[in-house]
């Protein structure tokens, strides 16, 4: 953090902590509408937090990128002008370098081994290391399998993809893995995404069945491919600034909140992807359910040679062999 940061940061504290010995009502902002996964767990997590608290925290929503998008969002979070975000990891990685290893396509088999994994020992050790990088990260929430769309063609093998511009997140590593695709990676905001496929400045996007009916892709764009390429988690995560002010009960009050916040986001992202196809059919998308995963995957073979010297061979190990 800069040192005007940290002056803004001292300075919101200090505001913050005359509220918080009375009551505080809490900014939680995300970029997808109210009605979405986020919405459901962002309204989860306010009714579970103000239960324990005795209603001495309450919540304020702010859906749809109202507070900028997740990389503002997690900026104003290590600054105070933020108190909750639920974040994709798609930004996060920028600044808490740990959390890149989830990012990596195909390296999740499904939701059970995502969860098992990220609500275990290797998830909290990177929970953990947030404080470092001046953010609190509560607990592991849900975006789910991200899917291609595009306004060219059917996609069902990395040759069909080849050529299309399509908006990554801000990540790295999704962006080095589309290069092997074939594709042309354009990272950009989501706050911008709807009007750049509108206009034609990408072809596609790539988002979780839940995303795509949210954000209404179906009006701009006309396939679908389930290529569930990669599992995208999310994070509840909260300024220190808030953190710091809080009782141990009260810190304990907010994890258990989250957590119940991650079980309400996972059911709407499982409803989501099981009912959400039927829809985005009724609305018009051509969908291309038998991808070829399998060449998808044999594209990323020459980036893995350096994702296991990138977060150790060990590590990836023990993700892709946990039960
Ligand atoms: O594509 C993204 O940027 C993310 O998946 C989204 C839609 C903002 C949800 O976290």
């Amino acid at each position: 953090m800069s040192i005007m940061s940290r002056a803004l940061a001292f300075a919101g504290a200090a505001a913050l902590l005359t509220s918080v010995a009375q009551a505080a009502e809490l900014k939680v902002g995300y970029s997808l509408s109210q009605d979405s996964h986020y919405g459901v767990g962002a309204t989860a997590f306010g009714e579970e937090l103000e239960k324990l608290t005795d209603g001495k925290f309450t919540i304020k929503q702010y859906p749809a990128n109202a507070l900028g998008g997740e990389r503002e969002m997690v900026e104003g979070a290590q600054i105070g002008t933020v108190d909750v975000v639920i974040t994709s990891t798609g930004p996060v990685g920028n600044f808490v370098p740990e959390t890149l290893i989830t990012d990596i396509p195909f390296l999740f088999k499904g939701y059970e081994h995502a969860h098992a994994v990220l609500d275990g020992p290797i998830g909290q050790e990177i929970l953990d290391k947030f404080p470092e990088h001046g953010l609190i990260a509560l607990a592991w929430g849900e975006n789910g399998f991200r899917n291609l769309t595009n306004s060219k063609r059917a996609v069902k093998t990395p040759a069909d993809a080849e050529g299309l511009k399509i908006r990554t997140m801000e990540n790295q590593v999704h962006m080095e893995a589309f290069k092997e695709f074939g594709i042309l990676p354009t990272p950009m905001a989501f706050p911008e995404l709807f009007t750049a496929l509108q206009q034609g400045t990408v072809d596609g996007q790539e988002n979780p069945i839940g995303v795509i009916l949210s954000a209404k892709f179906s009006e701009v764009q006309e396939h679908l491919s389930l290529t569930n390429h990669v599992y995208s988690p999310a994070l509840i995560i909260l300024s220190p600034v808030v953190w710091d002010g809080l009782t141990d009960e009260e810190k304990d009050a907010f994890r258990q909140a989250a957590k119940t916040a991650a079980a309400a986001m996972r059911k709407k992202v499982r409803d989501d992807a099981e009912n959400g196809v039927a829809v985005l059919k009724e609305q018009g998308m051509t969908v291309t359910e038998e991808v070829d995963r399998a060449a998808f995957e044999a594209e990323l073979e020459p980036l893995m040679a350096k994702y296991a010297e990138q977060f150790g061979a060990d590590r990836l190990d023990a993700i892709r062999n946990h039960d």
